[in-house]
């Protein structure tokens, strides 16, 4: 999320995991400015995260947040216990003027989240802003741009955190906004280029997504007929989606390769009821698929994947972070074809591959189309994948879809779709008793997928819905709708 705060405002910025940076690392990425994060530790148990006291002699502007704060504060002679906590919003006095905190009121509502503080600060070091209530130090100032605050300024409950964040790299660092994606196409095309000797061949698999489209475009103009396009049919996909892929990625340009495989999955996936199961099922089949079309051609030695920032970040890649589900690698390929590895999209966050799409020629129903899982519909029925719950999810999501659009809200939710499980309820139909399913709309809001809220739709899209489900879906006879965030929810129900 700071990286995010950091790009929306325009700087270039990237996440390293503090275990595999040191100073020469440092140095080579050649960074205008230091923001170290919060995290879960406490800077005085042995083995805490902790970075060399170099960071504050290269001269560079440093902000740290939350646990960075504390780690500045020990470094700098402050002292750091355990206290008895402040979580949520919080008021904060901030005690003279600064270039930190222009704008700043001088008193200001901060999100908290700690129960470690700073209980002093070294020798020369000034305290910028006290919490009101426990007088916990909340900012503080080593040196000219060594700065620390125990509060998140990137959660939006921070009112006026991006104001900080953007004081810190405009008036502290003094980096001027020059980052923008727009002007990226050409120089992700010709990375694509010099990596790829001309006697090989590119495979990319593309499932119509955003990402894998955008990947392929780019691949193609790279490397022309040398760049291999695949889309493989699942069978899990939604409703007309095959078609509306195949020629959008045709009138691309893109002369996919497409396979078929439906028949082949469902067979797999028969009897399967465990969540992370499906997704494994999924991924082999597909990592068959892809292999026989992988080793059909041997002049193919590399593979562009659309793999995006958060994907990196999630799945671990980047130490710190936990797997919550073993799914983002799905379509997860087979690393024994030794094909070599080329992701072009691999430091960007969805928002922007979304204009950078658009900024290729990709048409809007692409560049804008809601995320969807790679085992696709395989994770939206609870339960075993039946013909008969797959067609019920279908045309339920196409409903929940349309409705939306036709409001003008299916740009402003991050997915929306209908999910059904093994359950049913009673229902009258035509006056006779009926016993059908059970299914459920999910529409959530979200930046990144990593945390979501459920999205408050309007009363009448609710029940226009959840009618024209009951009624066009014949299976259906009652429709929920689901109102749990994520976390502790997650937005996919398997
Ligand atoms: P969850 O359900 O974990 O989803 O809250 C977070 C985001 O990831 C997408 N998602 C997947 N994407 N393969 C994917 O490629 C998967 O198995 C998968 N499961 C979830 C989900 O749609 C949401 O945007």
């Amino acid at each position: 999320m700071i990286s995010r705060r950091v790009r929306d405002l325009g700087v270039y910025s990237e996440v390293v995991p503090y275990a595999a940076v040191s100073q020469s690392t440092v140095e080579e990425l050649r960074p205008r400015a230091i923001i170290l994060s919060g995290g879960p530790s406490s800077v005085y148990e042995p083995g805490a995260p902790a970075i060399g006291d170099w960071v504050l002699k290269l001269g560079l502007p440093v902000l740290g947040i939350c646990y960075g704060h504390q780690l500045l504060a020990e470094m700098t002679g402050g002292r750091v216990e355990r206290g008895q906590g402040e979580y949520g919003r919080t008021r904060v006095t901030v005690d003279g003027p600064d270039p930190l905190f222009d704008g700043w009121g001088r008193e200001e509502d901060v999100w908290m989240s700690h129960s470690d503080y700073v209980a002093s600060v070294g020798p020369g070091v000034k305290v910028l802003a006290t919490s009101k209530d426990t007088g916990y130090i909340a900012a503080m100032k080593a040196g000219d741009k060594i700065y620390g605050v125990q509060f998140h300024p990137e959660v939006r409950h921070t009112e006026k955190g991006v104001k900080l964040i953007a004081n810190f790299l405009f008036k502290v660092a003094k980096v001027r906004p020059t980052w923008s994606v727009e002007g990226l196409a050409e120089k992700l095309v010709e990375q694509v280029r010099s990596q790829v000797p001309r006697e090989d061949k590119a495979i990319v698999a593309v499932s119509g997504g955003v990402d894998s489209t955008t990947a392929a475009v780019i691949a193609k103009r790279a490397l022309g007929d040398r760049a291999v396009v695949v889309f493989i049919n699942h069978g899990l996909l939604r409703e007309g989606e095959a078609e509306e892929v195949l020629s959008a990625l045709k009138s691309l340009g893109l002369n996919p390769i497409y396979i078929d495989a439906s028949d082949r999955f469902l067979r797999a996936l028969k009897g399967v009821t465990d969540p992370e199961q499906k997704r494994l099922v999924v991924g082999k089949v597909f990592a068959e698929v892809f292999k026989e079309v992988a080793t059909s051609d041997s002049s193919i030695r590399w593979l562009v994947q659309g793999t995006t920032y958060p994907d990196v970040i999630e799945s671990g890649a980047e130490a710190g972070a936990d797997r919550i589900k073993s799914h983002h690698n799905v379509g997860g390929l087979p690393r024994d074809l030794g094909l070599r590895v080329i992701e072009p999209l691999r430091y960007l966050y969805k928002d922007e591959v979304r204009r950078l799409a658009l900024s290729l020629g990709i048409p809007e129903s692409i560049a804008m189309r809601h995320p969807f899982p790679g085992p696709g519909l395989a994770v939206r029925v609870i339960g075993e994948v039946t013909e008969e719950k797959l067609r019920i999810v279908r045309k339920a999501s196409m409903i929940v879809e349309e409705e939306l659009r036709r409001a003008g809200l299916y740009n402003s939710v991050w997915q929306a779709f209908a999910v059904v499980g093994d359950d049913k309820w009673v229902g009258v139909k035509g006056d006779r008793r009926a016993f059908g399913y059970i299914v459920t709309v999910r529409v959530v809001e979200s930046e990144d997928g990593m945390t979501a809220d459920w999205a408050r739709l309007p009363y009448d899209l609710l029940q226009r819905i959840a009618s024209r489900i009951t009624s066009e879906v014949p299976e259906v006879v009652m429709v929920t709708y689901a109102v749990t965030t994520k976390p502790p929810s997650t937005i996919e129900p398997v």
